[in-house]
C-alpha cells in the first residue's frame, strides 16, 4: 500500500473549542487528536457521551471547523461538505416534505449529474431494497416508524457510494434483528466496494464485526485518542462465527475494561511515555496480553 493510500483520510493535532456561555470559561472538547485512516479501512470510534465524537465526524464530514489542526483528505484540507462524504447522522436528517425514494434519488441525482431519471431511480431503489424498505417509497418521513427514518437515511448515504462514508451511531435506533440484517449488509458492501468508513458506535460487538482498527477515546473534556486497538480477527465475518476466534474475547474484555475504568483516569493518570501525538496501537491477543505495542504514527502503512 502506498503512503498516500495509508493516509488517505489524515487527522494532525485536531483540537475543538467552544465558548463559554455569558462569558464564562470556553470549553475543549477535545485535543492533540491525531489519527490516519487508509483507503479501504474501517475505523470505528468508541468512547463515553461527550468526548466529542460527533464533533470530529463533524470536522470530517466538512460541517465543523476545528479550532486547531487539520483534517486531510487525499491531501486536501476538508474545507466544507462534499458529495464525497456520505454521512448518517445520529438523528436521521430527511427531507420531511419528499417521499422516501426522493429522499435518497435527490444525493443519486446530484451525484451522477449525467444520468438518466430511470438511471437515478433504480439505483435508488436498489439502496432501498437493501435495507428492507421496498413498498414504502411513496410514503413521507412523517409516515414511517423511526428505525425505517433511520433505515432511509442509510440508504441514502450508501446509495451516493462515497469516498469516506461517515456514520454516527447509525443503527442505534433499529430493533436487533433489523440491527444485525444492516450490520450484514454494511459487511458485504464495504468487502465488495472497499469502502473506507468511519463510524461512531457504543456497541463493542457491532464495532468488532465492521473496523479494522476502534479508537478509543477518554473522557472528556478535554478527550484525547487513549490507544487505536487492532481488531485481529480474520474476514470475512459473521456474526454467528465471529464470537468462536481465539481473540474475540480477548479483544472485547480489553475494549470494555477501558469503557467501564481506564476512560476515566487515563486522561488525568497517562500511562509512561503515552503521547497523545502518536496514541499506541494494541492488539490484545488470547494469552492476556495487549503486545505488541507500539506508537501508532500518524498514517502508519496498514493493510486492511
Ligand atoms: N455547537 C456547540 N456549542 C457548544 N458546545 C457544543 C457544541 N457542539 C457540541 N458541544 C459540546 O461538545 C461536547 C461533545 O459533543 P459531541 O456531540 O461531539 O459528543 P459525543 O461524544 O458525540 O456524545 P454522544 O455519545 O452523547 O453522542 C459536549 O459537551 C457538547 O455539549
Ligand atoms: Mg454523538
Amino acid at each position: 500500500m502506498t503512503t498516500a493510500d495509508s493516509r488517505f483520510v489524515q487527522v494532525d493535532g485536531l483540537s475543538r473549542s467552544f465558548p463559554g456561555e455569558r462569558g464564562g470559561e470556553a470549553l475543549t472538547v477535545f485535543e492533540q487528536v491525531n489519527f490516519a485512516i487508509a483507503r479501504g479501512e474501517f475505523i470505528c470510534v468508541i468512547g463515553h457521551s461527550g468526548c466529542g465524537k460527533s464533533t470530529i465526524l463533524n470536522i470530517l464530514a466538512g460541517l465543523d471547523q476545528p479550532s486547531q489542526g487539520v483534517a486531510l483528505m487525499e491531501g486536501r484540507e476538508i474545507a466544507g461538505p462534499s458529495l464525497d462524504h456520505g454521512v448518517i447522522f445520529q438523528n436521521h436528517s430527511l427531507l420531511p416534505w419528499q417521499s422516501t425514494l426522493q429522499n435518497v434519488s435527490f444525493a443519486v441525482a446530484a451525484r451522477h449529474r449525467d444520468w438518466s431519471r430511470a438511471q437515478i431511480l433504480a439505483h435508488s431503489r436498489q439502496y432501498l431494497d437493501l435495507v428492507g424498505l421496498n413498498g414504502v417509497e411513496d410514503r413521507r418521513p412523517s409516515q414511517l416508524s423511526g428505525g425505517m427514518r433511520q433505515r432511509v437515511g442509510i440508504a441514502r448515504a450508501f446509495a451516493i457510494e462515497p469516498k469516506l462514508l461517515l456514520m454516527d451511531e447509525p443503527f442505534g435506533a433499529l430493533d436487533a434483528l433489523t440491527r444485525g440484517t444492516i450490520q450484514d449488509e454494511l459487511v458485504r458492501i464495504c468487502q465488495q466496494t472497499t469502502q473506507t468508513a468511519f463510524m461512531i458506535t457504543h456497541d463493542v460487538d457491532e464495532a468488532m464485526l465492521l473496523a479494522d482498527k476502534i479508537l478509543l477515546m477518554t473522557n472528556g473534556p478535554k478527550a484525547r485518542i487513549a490507544e487505536i486497538v487492532e481488531v485481529s480477527l480474520p474476514r470475512p465475518r459473521s456474526r454467528s462465527t465471529v464470537i468462536f476466534e481465539p481473540n474475540y474475547y480477548p479483544i472485547r474484555n480489553h475494549l470494555v475494561d477501558f469503557l467501564v475504568s481506564r476512560s476515566k483516569t487515563f486522561r488525568d493518570q497517562p500511562p509512561t511515555g503515552y503521547d497523545p501525538r502518536h496514541p499506541p496501537q494494541v492488539r490484545p491477543q488470547a494469552d492476556g496480553s495487549a503486545a505488541p505495542q507500539h506508537p501508532a504514527t500518524s498514517g502508519a502503512p496498514h493493510d486492511p
